[in-house]
């Protein structure tokens, strides 16, 4: 379930701007969830919830559209993202154990969860981005770090954690040494 203090505060007017400009019938569905994603990150329940009320778009259209396509999201983001690689190479040098390492110290828990408890950082998956040298590795924002086990991709969120300004969750009591 989402956190509820992640949750953006939907401005009406923006969406009625987007409707304005993008149309109402079923053909604007994408560019209307795509310009509501842009803005908040993932597509917050209240935009929805607008978008149904203001235009010809049933709320199964709009969420049939909406989880059909991976680029879309329908919970809050993090402040910052990590994303795992598992391609290939990563994932046959250790790409589910920086998973695992970086759940328990960003405290994630639960399956369908991705954020860290307190909003700093979201985690997600993603294919080979083509430095396979490096594997496993992470990318935080916009930094590569590469050539990690558990112990040293921990390291890495510590230390963007320090240069960003960011609180980890509370619950971290020891690092993973694999
Ligand atoms: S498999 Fe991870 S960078 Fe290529």
């Amino acid at each position: 379930m989402a956190n509820p203090s992640l949750e953006a505060t939907v401005d009406p007017n923006l969406i009625a701007g987007f409707i304005a400009e993008l149309g109402s019938d079923s053909s604007a569905t994408v560019p209307l969830l795509q310009a509501i994603q842009t803005q908040y990150g993932y597509l917050p329940r209240t935009a929805m919830d607008l978008v149904v009320e203001q235009t010809e778009i049933s709320g199964s259209q709009l969420y049939g559209v909406a989880t059909f396509y991976a680029q879309f999201r329908l919970k809050p983001v993090g402040r910052h993202l990590i994303k795992v690689c598992h391609g290939t190479a990563c994932h046959v040098t250790g790409a589910d154990r920086i998973n695992t390492s970086l759940h328990y110290q960003l405290n994630i828990q639960g399956e369908d969860e991705d954020t860290a408890s307190n909003g700093s950082y979201t985690m997600v998956d993603v294919a080979c981005i083509g430095c396979c040298s490096q594997a496993p590795l992470i990318v935080v924002d916009e930094e590569v770090h590469g050539n990690l086990n558990g112990a040293k991709a921990q390291k890495a969120v510590r230390m963007h954690a320090r240069k960003a300004g960011e609180e980890l969750p509370k619950a971290v009591k020891q690092s993973l040494k694999s």
